[in-house]
């Protein structure tokens, strides 16, 4: 079979093409009534696109090969490239899959205008049909058409054909920090249209209801044929013409294919407008009749009336400084790479609403289609960005006129694509590829087309956040520190809103400040909020005895978060490549089975429409909404008292317009001594993300403070015994407590430096001296000695029998040198079967002391195994933050408590720190049978040191002398 015209041009190699035979970019959905070419097709992957044809195998389509074919696998870079060939040049070896099916043309398609269109492909698409070459595209994300009517018969079977180029002079532009893959990503299908047919419609809605719908139609058979006209409904009612604006039906013209224009206005009275929070949609159909009124050719639309402006330096929806509450997403499935249903697409905008998200910023390339459909349904503010990173030679490209064409054709397709969905609000031009003439000549072109939003483009913006001349209407940074942003905007200078475009690196266990970022943000006029870096932990589900990509087959094997025995979630390096940038692909606030992290508490909690605040003796709830009032939430009482009670009552959540708040009465007496009060709020009613009864956020504060404690009484019980190494011995011990100054690094602390100078430092291998032990009375003291690189940590424990058990009273003193360790406290670990944690203290999630708002403070209980949180590359995990008590019991209701003197960090769990810091996966983890227990008098904070700020000094752990006391007993 010929392949040859289309691979002659080598048009891999060639920037400036950036298509052939590729029909304009248009807003008119065909998917509908459309023919699928979904399914199997045949398949062959040669070594490069010169390589000859071979033996054909089978293949699923959309899909990549990467995770389909197991003769190329997926590979991991963020900058790099996996290759060394400098733009536009690619390597000599270079995967290139053939597809090809036949489809039986429907007959009653005689006469019309037949179209391809190829969702996407990657990198290079080449189309060949019944032989004949009909096209060539690029832009991995974005679909390419083609018009097939001279190549196929209606009613003949046609041959379709694809090669799908891997590596090309396009793969410099897509050098976004994901796997690598390649295939048809996005479904096939093949439509057919009147000759005369809607090229393009462009809804323009605004917040008042007026509403301007431009028509383009073009005739395939020739020019427009007179009589010719197009009408418009919204929700059945007619829209009317605009006759100064229909330029149509030049009886001179004689050019095939003229372009003829219309324009339809109307305004719906008293119109529900479209915002992230009040997602009302309207049906418009637009219709173009023949002469004799016949329909030639409809487009359904659903329309936002919506507002979007930047105003000095406030972005406004509907007249609105709304906070932007965003989070990047990928097209990302563990199996399926980068093919996603829209199944899975709901499910991904779910889990974000149901966590307190209102915005996407599409990272890094227009997402599949359906996204923004669901964007729109479901109440979302989209930054949509256009496929273009050249992170690894930026500065060449940015201003190298043989890219040129690229930009300004990714870009003005994506915006032909998708402007009429209210949920997109700005345009953005890609993303870390420097800043260049590429840029303001694509910008240039959106600027004239859709004057109706903004644009940003980070590369520019960080030139000068305030120049107003740079290709960037928003300030729109990566990471910057939140202490920057708000001095910039309290500088007098600040021209732009400061929305940053990706912040809170979510890498493992992470996301430290994020509630102090808040605040500052909610504080700062100037500062409007930003997007966490990223959803997804992009993990590729694998078996672990040949290394292969499970593939579509794996639904099933995977739950919480966790890959079933055998296999895993793969990262960078685990295929076998070796160019590749390991774990830095898992830093996603969702697993990669879209289990929620801890994270996504800490931010449901932020983004919560209900807070509560408690001041002299005032109870205050406040609507932190822009749109909505409270009458969707339904919400109960909880007053949690330290003697292990909780009292509940309903609530009435009082009438309150957004951004106000209302008195409320207290619902319980304020008790004597230590009490919190939480509202539970809930979902009142049915939303399309959550149903009745759905809990939205857990507002608390505290009402009664805690009594100071009282240290048990010495008593007589069991003496206090210890080893030869002056270690305790304990019955329901298996390792006596010693002090622990390390954690397992977790990811941040790894990649922001700690970890080094902690192991500089020993912290990780400390060696335990007994320098003194001595008896008080019933007392007995031991004084022990740590050697460290920066000097010796002392450490002194005294235990005293109290009534029932035993008082450790500790202290330790850190050299000044040591200013940076993770914890200071007590490790221990207890025997087996003690297999279920109860405490008083925040949960049920995972918090940390500077990730911790989230987690309201409450009696909580669940088993030790469900205590760990399985981050793909184990780390320090599972810690509970304020823990006032706990019990540790076996089914028999045996075992231990301990009442800390002071709220503490406390995790409990299977691991020590260092079978976690020795594993690269979760699956090589081998549960401990006992638990390993820490109770931390300090612990510092997680930060975003793997990419972005660190946590703040009020988080660290100082040096100094540290003091702190427990009481054991057992039950
Ligand atoms: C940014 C980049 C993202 C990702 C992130 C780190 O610089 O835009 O694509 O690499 O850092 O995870
Ligand atoms: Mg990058």
């Amino acid at each position: 079979m010929r392949r040859d015209h289309l691979i002659a041009l080598r048009p891999w190699e060639a920037p400036e093409v950036t298509s052939w035979g590729r029909l304009a970019m248009n807003a008119v959905d065909r998917r509908s009534g459309a023919l699928s070419l979904d399914g199997s097709w045949h398949f062959q992957l040669l070594p490069s696109p010169m390589g000859c044809s071979g033996e054909w195998t089978r293949t699923e389509v959309p899909g990549t090969w990467t995770t389909q074919s197991g003769d190329d696998l997926p590979q991991y870079t963020n900058a790099q490239m996996p290759w060394g060939e400098f733009p536009p040049a690619s390597p000599a070896a270079n995967p290139t899959g053939i597809y090809e099916r036949s489809v039986d043309i429907p007959a009653e398609w005689a006469g019309r205008r037949i179209v391809l269109q190829v969702g996407a492909a990657e990198s290079v698409l080449l189309v060949h049909v019944n032989g004949k070459p009909v096209g060539i595209s690029k832009d991995s994300h974005l679909a390419a058409e083609f018009d097939l009517s001279d190549v196929v018969r209606p009613g003949d079977p046609a041959t379709v054909r694809f090669t799908v180029v891997k590596w090309s002079d396009a793969s410099h532009i897509e050098d976004q920090d994901q796997w690598w893959h390649a295939g048809i990503t996005r479904s096939v299908l093949l439509y057919a249209t009147d000759p005369l047919y809607l090229a393009d419609v462009t809804v323009r809605a605004r917040r008042d209801g007026r509403l301007r719908v431009d028509c383009q139609v073009r005739d395939a058979a020739g020019p427009l044929p007179p009589g010719w006209y197009v009408t418009g409904a919204v929700d059945g009612q007619l829209l009317a013409q605009d006759t100064e604006f229909d330029r149509f039906n030049a009886e001179d013209m004689r050019v095939s294919d003229f372009l003829g224009e219309a324009r339809l206005r109307g305004t719906v009275e008293n119109v529900w407008p479209w915002s992230a929070e009040t997602p009302e949609l309207y049906d418009l159909t637009v219709r173009l009749h023949r002469a004799d009124g016949s329909v030639a050719d409809t487009s359904h639309h659903r329309v936002g009336f919506r507002d979007v402006e930047i105003h000095g330096r406030d972005l406004l929806v509907n007249g609105e400084r709304v906070y932007i509450r965003g989070v990047n997403r990928h097209d990302f499935h563990p199996l399926t790479g980068r093919t996603v249903t829209t199944e899975d697409m709901r499910a991904d905008l779910v889990v974000m609403k149901r966590f307190g998200f209102n915005a996407i910023r599409t990272a890094h390339y227009p997402n599949d289609p359906t996204l923004y459909d669901l964007a729109d349904e479901l109440g979302f503010y989209v930054v949509d960005e256009a496929n273009i990173e050249s992170h690894d030679h930026a500065h060449e490209i940015a201003d190298d006129p043989r890219y040129l064409p690229a930009f300004v054709d990714r870009v003005s397709r994506m915006v032909l694509r998708d402007k009429n969905h209210p949920s997109v609000i700005i345009w953005s031009l890609g993303n870390e590829s420097d800043y260049g003439a590429n840029h303001d000549a694509a910008a240039g072109w959106v600027r004239r087309h859709d004057p109706t939003r903004p644009i940003q483009y980070e590369g520019a913006a960080k030139l000068d956040w305030a120049d107003l001349t740079l290709a960037s209407d928003i300030a729109c940074p990566m990471y910057a520190p939140i202490e920057d942003c708000v001095a910039h905007a309290r500088s007098g200078k600040q021209t732009k809103p400061i929305i940053q475009c990706e912040y809170s690196h979510a890498m493992g266990n992470s996301n430290g400040t994020l509630a102090d970022t808040w605040a500052a943000i909610e504080s700062t006029p100037g500062l409007q909020g930003g997007f966490i870096w990223e959803f997804w932990d992009h993990g590729i589900l694998q078996r672990v005895n040949d290394g292969r990509p499970v593939g579509r087959g794996g639904a099933g094997l995977y739950e919480h978060g966790v890959a079933a025995p055998g296999h895993r979630w793969a990262y960078g390096g685990d295929f076998g490549e070796t160019i590749h940038d390991g774990a830095f692909i898992a830093d996603g606030v969702v697993f990669p089975d879209r289990t929620p992290k801890p994270v996504m508490y800490e931010h449901r909690e932020i983004a919560a429409p209900v807070r509560l605040t408690h001041h002299q003796d005032v109870l205050l709830v406040h609507n932190r909404q822009h749109f909505r009032g409270l009458e969707w939430l339904a919400a109960e009482w909880r007053l949690v008292l330290a003697d292990g009670t909780t009292l509940t009552a309903p609530a009435e959540l009082p009438d309150v317009l957004p951004g106000e708040s209302a008195a409320v009465p207290l619902p319980f007496p304020v008790p004597e001594g230590e009490s919190w009060l939480t509202l539970r709020v809930t979902t009142a009613d049915d939303e399309a993300w959550a149903p009745l009864g759905t809990e939205v956020c857990l507002p608390q504060v505290r009402l009664g403070t805690a009594v100071a404690d009282a240290a048990p009484e010495p008593a007589a019980g069991p003496a206090v015994t210890l080893d030869a190494d002056a270690l305790l011995v304990h019955p329901l011990l298996t390792a006596a407590p010693v002090l622990s100054l390390w954690r397992a690094p977790t990811d941040n602390d790894e990649l922001g430096g700690m970890a080094a100078r902690w192991h500089d430092w020993g912290l990780d291998e400390l060696v335990r001296k007994v320098v003194d032990v001595r008896e008080e009375g019933s007392r007995v003291v031991v004084v022990a000695e740590y050697a460290t690189g920066a000097g010796p940590v002392r450490h002194e424990q005294v235990f005293t029998p109290v009534a029932g058990g035993l008082r450790v009273e500790e202290s330790a003193e850190l050299p000044e040198g040591l200013d940076d360790v993770a914890r200071v406290g007590t490790v221990f670990e207890t025997v087996a079967g003690l297999d279920v944690l109860d405490w008083y203290g925040q949960g049920p999630w995972e918090s940390y002391p500077d990730r911790s708002t989230g987690a309201p403070v409450g009696h909580h209980s669940l088993p030790v195994d469900e205590l760990f949180t399985p981050y793909l590359r184990p780390q320090e995990s599972g810690g509970r933050h304020g823990v006032r008590r706990f019990t540790l019991s076996a089914p028999d209701a045996t075992g231990l408590t301990v009442e800390l003197g002071a709220p503490g960090q406390v995790s409990v769990n299977r691991y020590r720190a260092e079978d976690l810091a020795a594993a690269a996966h979760h699956d090589e983890l081998v549960p401990r049978p006992g638990c390993v227990v820490h109770l931390d008098a300090a612990h510092r904070g997680l930060g975003t040191a793997s990419c972005g700020p660190d946590t703040s000094a009020e988080y660290l752990v100082a040096p100094g002398t540290h003091r702190w006391a427990w009481t054991l007993r057992v039950l």
